[in-house]
């Protein structure tokens, strides 16, 4: 197993948190935001796993099938060898096409990721059950791992972006990121992304908040704030913060959110700065944009991304999208 497995630790942990120079930019901004990396540390992974299969988050039961039923096609249209994915996760959903390419031919994995455990966990998971599969784990955040896939890739190469990761970033987010994937591939590479669509906000906020008897969406939500506390040094109390996701109709966006249930003082020694936050101030979590279809394919094109395939649900509630570089 060693030799069809290599990890590259492309910053070491402590650069990939330490400075924390977003976090502190980002608690100043209006609204207070909190980058969605920070919830994903192995408890906070564990908990996001368990979100995706409750019924009500229609999100990956959806995407899940969509990607296996059309794996195959997937893997014919674009017929490369290398598959790049950034915030590979699990990989639960990529599993599909990695088994098709690499029936087609040898298949050299590349995720991308800064959660180090869970990258390991992964690439050892698939590497026993996908013959013909090789893994090259990269930990680290997208921006340095797409430089070293540029630097040091061989054959053509499909570059993922799934789990409608596109819509979790503010508009001017997701045009560096789809910037930094467009450079990163040459003409004939493929990027595949998922995208949700917009649709009725009460079954929007079903899916982003607990349903009775539930609270993962809780303890996802504020374990943020204890991985800052742990990281930091901080001495945000649990307890004085609730959640809510709301979704915004005229920007198309769920907006998921901490509270504090009373004003309170905030220090966050490891950076350096206090917060001061009035009673039912809150902190951002997550965005979620919600894409129309037409929109979406536009923004591609912006970026030299044509699409050459799509696949979307019967109740026309998510999509899959292959599109070819020019
Ligand atoms: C919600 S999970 C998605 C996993 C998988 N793509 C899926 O759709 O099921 C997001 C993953 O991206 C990783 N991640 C988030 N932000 C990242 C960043 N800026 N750089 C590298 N990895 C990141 C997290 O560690 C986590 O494993």
């Amino acid at each position: 197993m060693e030799e069809r497995l290599k990890v590259l630790e492309l910053e070491k942990p402590e650069a990939l948190w330490l400075d924390g120079s977003d976090l502190r930019t980002s608690l100043r901004a209006s609204p207070r935001r909190i980058p969605s990396y920070y919830g994903y540390d192995q408890r906070g992974s564990e908990i996001f796993d368990a979100i995706t299969r409750l019924p009500e988050y229609y999100l990956t039961a959806t995407e899940l099938r969509l990607l296996r039923t059309h794996a195959r096609e997937i893997a014919e249209l674009a017929g490369c060898d290398w598959l790049v994915e950034l915030g590979s996760g699990s990989a639960r959903k990529t599993r599909a096409l990695l088994e098709a390419m690499a029936e087609r031919k040898p298949t050299t994995f590349l995720p991308v990721d800064v959660s180090k455990e869970m990258l390991e966990r992964t690439a050892e998971r698939l590497l026993e059950a996908v013959a013909d599969l090789s893994v090259i784990g990269l930990i680290a955040k997208w921006e340095s791992g797409l430089d070293w896939v540029r630097e040091n890739r061989a054959g053509p190469c499909v570059f993922a972006f799934i789990g409608s990761g596109l819509g979790n970033m503010l508009a001017d987010e997701r045009d560096l990121l789809l910037e930094r994937i467009s450079d990163a591939c040459r003409p004939g590479d493929y990027f595949l992304t998922t995208a949700d669509f917009e649709k009725r906000p009460a079954m929007l906020e079903t899916a982003y908040n607990d349903p009775p008897g539930s609270d993962l969406w809780g303890q996802f939500r504020l374990n943020r704030l204890h991985r800052i506390n742990e990281l930091f040094g901080g001495d945000f109390a649990l307890e004085r913060y609730y959640e809510y996701c709301h979704y915004n109709t005229v920007t198309s966006t769920i907006e998921a959110r901490i509270y504090a249930s009373e004003a309170q003082r905030v220090r966050l020694a490891g950076l350096g700065m206090e917060l001061n936050l009035v009673r039912g101030e809150s902190i951002v979590v997550d965005y979620s944009f919600k894409f129309r279809r037409p929109e979406l394919v536009e923004e591609l094109g912006r970026y030299r991304f044509r699409v050459v395939g799509e696949w979307i649900d019967g109740l026309k509630q998510y999509g899959v999208f292959l599109a070819r570089k020019e």
